[in-house]
């Protein structure tokens, strides 16, 4: 395929259920040109994440689905090939939505610019440094609220946002304990993002959780539901916090289930006698106008050494499908990007 055309996935059919390689479709066009005010991007990473499942459904959200035909949407780190907006010069590296292609035409207006030294890897802006990150830190300050010696439970504890908020609450001087897929995920969010504990969601978890929380849970972040939500919520402690970020296990079912066939949740009898505050939130919502204190914070750690990632980048546009239904699996092992 000749490398200056455009490559582009489409979502060809809405699925039902777990998406399928069928439902998306790849399409070659040619390069578009920028017109007056706009920038021509080359893009080099996508971000996989799984509100895309949800934009494959045409149920009512908090957003538009993709429309059948469209190029699936997504946030891409990608370099400005030509520029006809004066804010903006051919080199730049750019942050935007133009989703799962090679090359997009955006308004220099819809473009986040970065500004970097080139010490960080570019892909870092779609994850750590991106939006994911961003969801972690505005969720532990607006709903989490962990203080010092509390204990934080973070599920999908190896993932995009686990493997930040674990670190941002060990920051925030609390025992963080994590749940993961298997002895590999677990052993890296203890022995390199230096939780305390990591407990494995494929194990009996309620004894796990017990032995590694003898006094119960005052943070509970969510990422997961089903099963992993039925076991973790009984132990939250009086005045517990839930922050309700996604329940990525229930993404493919019909509401009310799980992959497994667990009850969609616990009895939430409880909230009201333990005084517990459950929230969900949109990173989107507040996130973004606060992404500069957000990036001093996470730059403090990172130079001083006290965060790290994980990234599990695919190499090829067109392995995007596979690489998403994965995602879904648990077959992604840190941030998942697609290298175009
Ligand atoms: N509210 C917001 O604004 C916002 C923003 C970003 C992300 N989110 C949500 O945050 C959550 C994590 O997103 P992410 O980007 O960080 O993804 P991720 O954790 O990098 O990847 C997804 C992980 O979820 C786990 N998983 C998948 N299916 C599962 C199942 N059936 N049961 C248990 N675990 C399962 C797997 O980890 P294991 O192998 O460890 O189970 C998988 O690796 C998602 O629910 C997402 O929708 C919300």
């Amino acid at each position: 395929m000749p490398p200056e055309s455009n490559l582009r996935v489409l979502l060809q059919r809405r699925p039902e259920g777990a998406p399928r390689p069928a439902d998306f479709a790849i399409a070659e066009g040619s390069r578009p040109e920028p017109l007056e005010g706009e920038v021509l991007i080359r893009h080099r990473f996508l971000s996989l994440d799984p509100y895309m499942r949800g934009r494959m459904s045409a149920a009512k959200s908090y957003a538009a689905p993709v429309e059948l035909g469209d190029v699936m949407e997504g946030q891409c780190v990608g370099e400005v090939i030509a520029s006809r907006h004066p804010g903006f010069a051919a080199g730049d590296k750019v942050l935007n939505g133009r989703g799962w292609q090679r090359f997009s035409t955006v308004k220099g207006e819809k473009l986040i610019k970065i500004e970097d030294d080139g010490t960080l890897p570019l892909s870092s802006y779609l994850g750590v440094l991106g939006m994911p990150g961003l969801t972690a830190w505005v969720g532990l300050e607006d709903i989490g609220q962990p203080k010092p010696g509390e204990t934080v439970v973070v599920s999908a504890a190896s993932g995009a946002v686990g493997q930040v908020v674990g670190q941002i609450a060990k920051q925030r001087g609390c025992k963080v304990v994590g749940i993961a897929g298997g002895k590999e995920k677990c052993h890296f969010v203890t022995e390199e993002l230096g939780f305390d504990a990591c407990l494995n969601h494929r194990e009996d978890l309620a004894s796990q959780l017990d032995a590694a929380c003898p006094e119960g849970i005052d943070v509970y972040w969510e990422n997961v539901g089903g099963a992993v939500q039925a076991a973790v919520f009984p132990r939250l402690r009086d005045f517990g916090r839930m922050v309700m970020c996604g329940m990525i296990a229930q993404y493919n079912e019909a509401p009310g289930a799980d992959a497994s066939g667990a009850p969609a949740g616990p009895n939430l009898g409880p909230v009201v006698r333990k005084r517990l505050r459950i929230q969900g939130f949109i990173v989107g919502d507040s996130g973004w106008p606060r992404y500069g204190a957000f990036r001093r914070e996470m730059l403090g750690w990172i130079n001083a050494g006290k965060l790290r990632w994980r990234e599990d980048v695919v190499k090829g546009l067109e392995n995007a499908p596979t690489a998403f239904i994965g995602l879904l699996e648990g077959r992604n092992f840190g941030k998942l990007v697609i290298e175009i």
